[in-house]
C-alpha cells in the first residue's frame, strides 16, 4: 500500500493543530516535516520547538526532511524533538554515510534525498543503509512549485535498482504532487507520496486526504 505524507509546510501556522486535527481518522499514518536553514535552500522554515510542540498531540510517523547544511550537527536535537525518520540531503554533507549511521544509532529511520540535478548513481551506494530515498521533484525550498516530469525516470531507475538488489529502502517523492498527477508517480514505483499545497492549502483538508486514499485504493486493485 502506498503511504501519504502531507507536508505541514503548507499549513496555516496560526492554526497548525487545527489543520492537523482535520487529518485525524482518515487512515493517515505519517506527516512530512520540512526543515530549512536558509543556507542549503533559500528559505527558512522551523525546527525543534514546533516539532516538539506537536509531537504528543499527533500520533503520526514524523517523516522529517532536513534541508540543512551539515545535518549531523543537529541529529540528537531532532531525535529528542520526536522525529521518527530523519532524511538528509546527499548534497548537504561531506560524509552522508556518517550522518546516516548516526541517525540509525539513535534508533530511528534514516533517509537520503537528492536534488533534481543530482544524478541517482551518486546515492546508490547509500541505499543499503537507509530506510527511504526521497526523490525531489522540485528544487527544494518552497511548497507550491510545479512537478518536474524528469523525476519519473529517477523513480523508475531507483525502483529497478532497489528491486534487483533486494533492498528494503522505500521510494518517496516530494514536490508538486497533486491528485491529478499522483497516479503516474505511483505507476513509476513510489511507495510514499509527499503532498503539501494540494492538501493543507486546500479548503477541505480531510476531503483532499480522502481523495488520495481513493486513488491509492484503485491502484492496488
Ligand atoms: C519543498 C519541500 C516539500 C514541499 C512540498 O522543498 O521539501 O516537502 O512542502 O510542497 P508541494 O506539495 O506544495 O510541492
Ligand atoms: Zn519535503
Amino acid at each position: 500500500m502506498v503511504e501519504l505524507a502531507p507536508s505541514i509546510l503548507s499549513c496555516d501556522f496560526s492554526k497548525l493543530q487545527e489543520d492537523l486535527d482535520a487529518t485525524k481518522d482518515t487512515g493517515l499514518k505519517m506527516i512530512h516535516i520540512d526543515v530549512m536553514d536558509g543556507l542549503f535552500v533559500p528559505n527558512i522554515s522551523f525546527a525543534f520547538k514546533i516539532i516538539k510542540d506537536i509531537r504528543d498531540k499527533n500520533d503520526y510517523f514524523f517523516d522529517t526532511h532536513l534541508m540543512i547544511v551539515d545535518p549531523i550537527r543537529y541529529i540528537d536535537r531532532f531525535v529528542e524533538a520526536g522525529c521518527d525518520r530523519l532524511t538528509i540531503h546527499y548534497e548537504a554533507s561531506d560524509s552522508p554515510l556518517e550522518a546516516i549511521k548516526k541517525i540509525k544509532a539513535c534508533g530511528i529511520e534514516a533517509g537520503i534525498s537528492l536534488k533534481p540535478k543530482t544524478a541517482c548513481e551518486k546515492i546508490l551506494p547509500l541505499l543499503a543503509y537507509v530506510d527511504a530515498v526521497l526523490v525531489m521533484s522540485v528544487e527544494p525550498g518552497f511548497g507550491g512549485q510545479s512537478f518536474m516530469e524528469e523525476s519519473l525516470d529517477k523513480v523508475k531507475f531507483l525502483r529497478k535498482y532497489i528491486d534487483e538488489n533486494k533492498l528494503s529502502c522505500k521510494i518517496e517523492i516530494d514536490g508538486g504532487i497533486k491528485t491529478e498527477n499522483v497516479r503516474k508517480v505511483i505507476a513509476a514505483g513510489c511507495d510514499e507520496i509527499v503532498s503539501g499545497s494540494d492538501i493543507f492549502a486546500k479548503e477541505d483538508i480531510r476531503g483532499q486526504i480522502e481523495k488520495y486514499y481513493q486513488i491509492f485504493n484503485e491502484d492496488s486493485h
